[in-house]
């Protein structure tokens, strides 16, 4: 694991094998420069004058200082216009030079504060550092880079420490979306209902949190034929995870509620999906790998809130014990449902978890986050996820944050025409709506199972991994993106802040 270090430093002092500096496009002077040994700022002069580098948004140049200088090379990297220059920017900048970093193979590097200092900045630089450093190899025997970064520094021109306590936050967060990425990153076989749990056990075990495990005969008894259902037709019985974080101990203060689905593989089962790209949906548990991280991130922080992360874990396989398309299932809170595609699993697992959680844990809020419809992707694209929900409050809430992070996310209407299409001709309603609206009339199913509570859906279905149109960003490896966990963590710490 990498450490990020803030440091107020004078430049010509700074040891280190690389630094890098972000110029801004059409205006590439930087208030340090006058520091630097006169060679060295010639050199980087001359680049400039002879137009190599403009400062192009995204851009870098090296310049090797031939031991002029505590540093051994400077890396200019491209901001872009000054006045375009957001966080998502420093984000993104900060990942690309972390990404250079690590191709020339340095162990540790620095990077001077791209523009005007303040704690979205470092916060900012602190993500896209650790974000971009992140590589899932523990199935590669020989490693592409054996030498990794170990250390990076942010140069800043204030000594306060309150610098170094975000930037040690934003690490802290950042950390745990790897850890979602790693989990989302296993592979099906490695990771079943089965290995979902226990890493949930031992994540409770080391945080603090109350943990429990529902099995297949208990969800039986307990009436959750939905997830029963789905992970009939697996050798691999499915798992309804429950973690409990309890950061306030007045009974008056209602959890949140998190659901995340987890189908660590999804077949589509007897409705089977084309052979083409099956392999990515491994990555069906990325929902509840968020649900995991987020509980990770908010007992590490020991945040002033209770929340209930609830994860159903199942395989989704085509056999003789399958659930069958005609099959109708009678729901944990007795609506039935009339399965007329066993590729529509999300939705029935999700359903008994959100009524389960609604019943046992009156929450004041419900979000649920899943990889759940193509038509998400159909309807946003690759690079946003869709919010669909009762709460506009909530809903804004998180489309506001969301900005913030970086983590697009857009709202679809749930209009009542929608939940004309879920009308079953032989039960309550089915489990698909057709063709239209596929990711609204998802959310009009589980809105059945939310009681009315305030709630938001989010479809992470293009989102949770890099696939077809993604827009590559330095910072998002290649794989599980951990979407969504560096805003939900923000929501609940705002939630600390000023609970209501
Ligand atoms: N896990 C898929 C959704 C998905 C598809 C996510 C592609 C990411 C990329 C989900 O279980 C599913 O198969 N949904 C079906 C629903 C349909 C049968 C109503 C879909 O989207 O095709
Ligand atoms: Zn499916
Ligand atoms: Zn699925």
């Amino acid at each position: 694991m990498v450490t990020v270090k803030v440091e107020k430093a004078k430049i010509d002092q700074k040891q280190t094998s690389l630094l890098a500096i972000g110029l801004f496009e059409g205006d590439l002077d930087f208030t340090q420069s006058k520091e630097l040994d006169p060679t060295v700022f010639a050199s980087i002069k001359e680049t400039l004058e002879n137009k190599e580098f403009r400062g192009t948004f995204g851009s870098s140049i090296l310049i090797y200082t031939l031991g002029k200088g505590p540093m051994k090379k400077i890396m200019l990297v491209g901001l872009g216009k000054r006045d375009k220059f957001t966080d998502e920017g420093a984000r993104l900048c900060a990942g690309k030079a972390a990404q250079k970093a690590k191709e020339l193979g340095v162990k540790e590097f620095s990077i001077l504060q791209f523009s005007t200092l303040d704690e979205g900045l470092v916060e900012a630089m602190v993500e896209g550092v650790i974000l971009a450093l992140y590589c899932f190899d523990r199935y590669k025997e020989s490693k592409e880079s054996p030498a990794k970064v170990e250390e990076v520094t942010i140069l800043i021109n204030s000594d306060s420490p309150k610098f170094q306590s975000v930037a040690d936050k934003a690490a802290l967060v950042v950390d745990t979306v790897n850890f979602a990425r790693d989990i989302g990153n296993l592979p099906p076989n490695d990771c079943p209902p089965a290995q979902m749990s226990s890493l949930a056990l031992s994540l409770a075990q080391e945080y603090g949190m109350k943990a429990r495990v529902i099995d297949r005969y208990e969800m039986e008894n307990m009436g959750m034929a939905g997830i029963v259902a789905v992970g009939k037709g697996s050798n691999n019985p499915p798992k309804l995870i429950i973690l409990e974080y309890s950061g306030i101990s007045d009974p008056a203060q209602k959890p949140y509620l998190l659901v995340g689905k987890a189908v660590t593989f999804d077949t589509g089962g007897i409705s089977i999906k084309p052979g083409e790209k099956m392999d990515e949906m491994k990555f069906d548990k990325c929902g509840g790998c968020t649900v995991l991280a987020v509980m990770r991130a908010v007992a590490s922080m020991k945040l002033a809130v209770n929340v209930v992360g609830i994860i159903p874990s199942v395989e989704n396989m085509p056999s003789s014990t399958s659930y069958r398309p005609g099959d109708i299932i009678r729901m944990y809170n007795g609506k039935t449902v009339e399965v007329l595609n066993t590729d529509a699993e999300g939705r029935m697992i999700l359903a008994d978890a959100l009524a389960y959680g609604i019943a046992t844990y009156s929450p004041k809020a419900v979000i649920d986050i899943a990889t759940l419809t193509g038509a998400a992707i159909i309807a946003l694209g690759a690079n946003v996820a869709a919010l669909v929900g009762t709460n506009k409050q909530l809903t804004d809430r998180l489309r506001k944050l969301a900005e913030k992070t970086g983590e697009k996310m857009w709202e679809l209407p749930l209009y009542d025409e929608f939940y004309e299409q879920i009308k079953s001709t032989f039960a309550d309603i089915k489990n698909i709506g057709g063709r239209p609206g596929g990711a609204i009339t998802a959310a009009a199913f589980l809105s059945n199972f939310v009681n009315g509570l305030p709630w938001v859906h989010i479809d992470i279905a293009g989102v949770a991994w890099t696939q077809d149109g993604t827009h590559e960003k330095s910072y998002n490896p290649k794989g599980a993106t951990g979407f969504g966990v560096r805003t939900l963590v923000k929501l609940l710490m705002e939630e600390e802040k000023q609970p209501n």
